[in-house]
């Protein structure tokens, strides 16, 4: 159970959100778990396949538009649909909403990469028959999604027709009352080709404005004699497929997509190349690929627990669906929504570097290192947005964005959250630490290191010996556009600190690409000195009186918000009041001080930490899904463990059990992310440092055991934790030292360290 999702019966009001939980993805394409035979006309659904980055540049209408407002946005575009596939017997289509249901089942596995549906049905006239569908998005061939179908006839069935569609007529997902989702601009997608030629039929389509092209090339078969007609419509290509009733028989249908801006402009010819390279492999072949690779990656992420199935499915399922969504090549990153819907739009966020890479650094470094690449591609970009919001340097990376271009409109909590440049600082610094890897310190890291830096003495001042940065907006999008947010300060602080060392190390091991450097982006001496003063002189907000770190110069004198009046419980406040309303309280959208307390722990004593995680606990809504993993982590720092573990279960079933009753716009993946981090970080106490790595580990005393790896320094290191012990086992590496609880120990390799509690 705990390898796989499963229904065993159908919930028609289940079956939105499902689309999002069984959709299947590899970081390139995504297709949501709609039903091949779709649902009956009333029924609401949001059908749909994407291609992470594909995307399309739509105007964005302001009714003020003010000085260097973004003029356009990108939003990722809902693609061909070739999910779809009919079944007639003798006839009578099949549905699941008409007929009866005799028995059914749908399951997800996690370990095996597919999806599939085992369903004994009972048409209105009586015949009856077991369908077994398959699906899958390869992670090897990355283009294919591919669906397999097994009809068993029950009672005798003279003609069964199997009609394949593959359509272009699609549009985009719009909810004009939720924020969080678009509300305009569904239709940007049009066919431009759609032809048949040898045995393939094939659909092109161009966006409307960007002009890129996205193909989709499908081969289908049946394994037994059948008659065939295929047709080719406007918008569509449809094949019939009309076989005998009298035995079992399985069709095939493999769609190959590709994108103009991965594959070039031939998108068509790349998609039947494709085709022949992957001819020869059966349905049984690819899924043998998929498990292969799912194997691996299992190897390094899995996080095994002993005591609560549920708890663990909802691990799985997080790091299942984070795998399926990080973009792996250089155009793309992870939407916030993964490719299992729309919501956001298909954006990359912060999400990223702060949730949902360390999770990579820590068990595929590879992955995380090319995520980090996506930034480094995008770094002209950020230095041309730093200039048109009127900084004579630096680089200011877009608050959401696909291409690297700024998307958001609403900037006090889009542009003003500068933060980001400093978040993807971090993340280039995190990586450095745990691989050690010089090169790349010194091919990006430093740029964007520099860069960064940069900005932050553009942004900031020095005022009575103090460096202060005015006017931005921290993690807390319920309180915007302030002066010194503790979180941004002291991210900033860090990034201009780690510049001026990454400079220094530069210098020493390669002066010759420092110079290179330095003059490709006319770096001074006497930046880099002023980096040290503005980061050493960093003004972190402090109150006196509470004796814990202000969110921000106003935040602890505004009224404190009145919950009891807010009514609990009917959605998140920022669907219900005005912005300006919450920006007057002391009300918290998600973790932004206590983030900062985990980030950047060496920066504050315990008891500051303690008595600031206590204030914002009683103020702080949780109505993003970004927060409860980094509560949970700072619970279990403090010894709130009761409190860890309340938080944790918030994170590891969010979507299974669509707490948020959003699930069905797509999957919260950063939270997907924390849950990895609430148990890495949080239960095991994992803090990365110059020195090496750290664990405090504390198991849940609702677990026997916990398990999992750390991938470190080229190292793989397996963790188990007991009620009465820790197991330390090198097993992929040289020796290795590490600090637990305080004290050094060496790990060696087919040597188990047990240390007891
Ligand atoms: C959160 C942001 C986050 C975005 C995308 C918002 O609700 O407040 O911090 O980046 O969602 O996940």
């Amino acid at each position: 159970m705990t390898w796989k999702i499963t229904n065993q019966s159908l919930d028609n009001h289940q079956l939105l959100v499902d689309e999002s939980l069984f959709s299947l993805a590899n970081g390139y394409l995504g297709v949501r778990g709609n039903f091949e035979e779709g649902y009956s006309d009333k029924m609401a659904s949001i059908r749909g396949a994407y291609i992470n980055a594909f995307h399309d540049e739509t105007e964005i209408t302001y009714g003020e538009k003010l000085h260097a407002f973004p003029e356009t946005q990108q939003k990722i575009l809902n693609i061909i649909d070739s999910q779809t596939v009919l079944l007639y017997l003798d006839g009578e289509r099949f549905s699941l909403f008409s007929g009866e249901i005799l028995s059914y089942e749908r399951n997800l596995h996690m370990d095996k990469g597919y999806g599939e549906r085992i369903i004994h049905w009972k048409s209105p006239n009586g015949k009856e028959v077991v369908l077994h569908f398959r699906r899958l998005v390869s992670f090897v061939t990355k283009e294919l999604f591919a669906i397999d179908l097994e009809v068993k006839p029950v009672t005798p069935v003279e003609k069964i027709e199997i009609v394949s569609i593959v359509e272009g007529d699609v549009s985009n997902f719009v909810d004009k009352s939720d924020p969080r989702v678009a509300s305009d601009h569904a239709k940007r997608l049009f066919v431009s080709e759609v032809y048949e030629h040898e045995h393939y039929h094939i659909l092109k389509a161009t966006t409307y404005s960007s002009k890129f092209d996205v193909a989709c090339v499908t081969t289908t078969n049946v394994d037994q004699n059948y008659s065939y007609k295929s047709t080719v419509k406007k918008t569509s290509t449809e094949e019939v497929y009309e076989v005998s009733g009298d035995s079992s028989f399985r069709f095939t249908k493999l769609n190959i997509y590709t994108d103009t801006m991965r594959h070039g402009d031939n998108v068509v010819e790349q998609g039947i190349k494709i085709h022949k390279e992957i001819k020869k492999e059966t349905f049984e072949d690819l899924l043998k690929k998929q498990e292969n690779y799912l194997t691996d990656y299992w190897k390094k992420a899995d996080i095994v627990i002993d005591g609560d199935n549920k708890i663990q499915q909802g691990i799985r399922f997080n790091l299942f669906h984070l795998l399926q969504a990080a973009g792996k090549d250089e155009f793309s990153n992870i939407p916030a929504k993964g490719l299992s819907g729309e919501g956001y739009e298909g954006h990359y966020f912060w999400d990223t570097e702060i949730y949902m890479n360390p999770v990579f650094l820590m068990t595929n470094p590879e992955l995380a290192r090319s995520l980090l690449l996506y930034r480094y591609s995008i770094l002209d970009y950020a230095r041309q947005r730093a200039k048109e919001m009127g900084h004579a340097k630096g680089a200011l990376f877009p608050w959401r964005t696909i291409s690297g271009t700024e998307c958001s409109a609403f900037f006090p909590a889009g542009t003003a959250q500068y933060h980001i440049s400093a978040d993807i600082a971090y993340g280039f610094i995190q990586y450095y630490l745990v691989t050690g890897d010089g090169e790349f310190l010194k091919q990006y890291m430093a740029e964007v290191l520099f860069e960064t830096a940069r900005l932050w003495i553009e942004v900031g001042h020095m005022y009575q010996g103090e460096f202060r940065i005015d006017n931005v907006t921290g993690p807390d999008e319920y309180t915007c556009i302030v002066n010194n947010n503790y979180y941004t300060n002291a991210m900033a602080k860090h990034n201009l600190l780690w510049a001026e060392k990454a400079y220094h190390i530069l210098k020493e091991t390669d002066p010759v690409r420092l110079t290179e450097l330095t003059e490709s982006i006319h770096l001074t001496a006497e930046e880099v000195r002023q980096w040290k003063v503005a980061g050493m002189a960093m003004y972190l907000p402090f109150d006196q009186e509470l004796r814990i770190n202000a969110q921000d110069d106003s935040f602890l004198r505004k009224a404190r918000w009145d919950f009891e009046k807010s009514d609990e419980g009917k959605g998140a406040l920022l669907v219900r009041y005005h912005p300006l309303t919450l920006y007057r309280y002391q009300v918290c959208k998600q973790a932004d001080t206590v983030l900062a307390h985990f980030l950047l722990e060496g920066e504050e004593d315990l008891e500051t930490i303690r008595r600031s995680y206590d204030y914002y606990e009683e103020i702080t809504t949780h109505d993003s899904s970004l927060s409860y993993c980094i509560f949970s982590i700072m619970a279990s720092k403090l010894g709130y463990s009761e409190k860890a573990y309340q938080y944790f279960i918030e994170t590891a079933r969010l979507d299974l059990d669509n707490t948020h009753s959003n699930t069905k716009d797509g999957l919260h993946m950063a939270n997907m992310g924390g849950t990895w981090l609430a148990i890495v970080f949080g239960f095991a106490g994992l803090r990365i440092a110059e020195e090496g790595i750290t664990l405090r580990p504390s198991l849940p005393k609702q677990w026997r055991s916990l398990q999992f790896s750390l991938s470190y320094r080229g190292r793989l290191v397996r963790v188990q934790l007991e009620k009465d012990q820790v197991t330390y086992s090198l097993t992929e590496g040289d020796i290795l030292s590490i600090t637990h609880c305080g004290e050094k120990q060496e790990l060696h390799p087919n040597q188990d360290l047990v240390i007891p509690n």
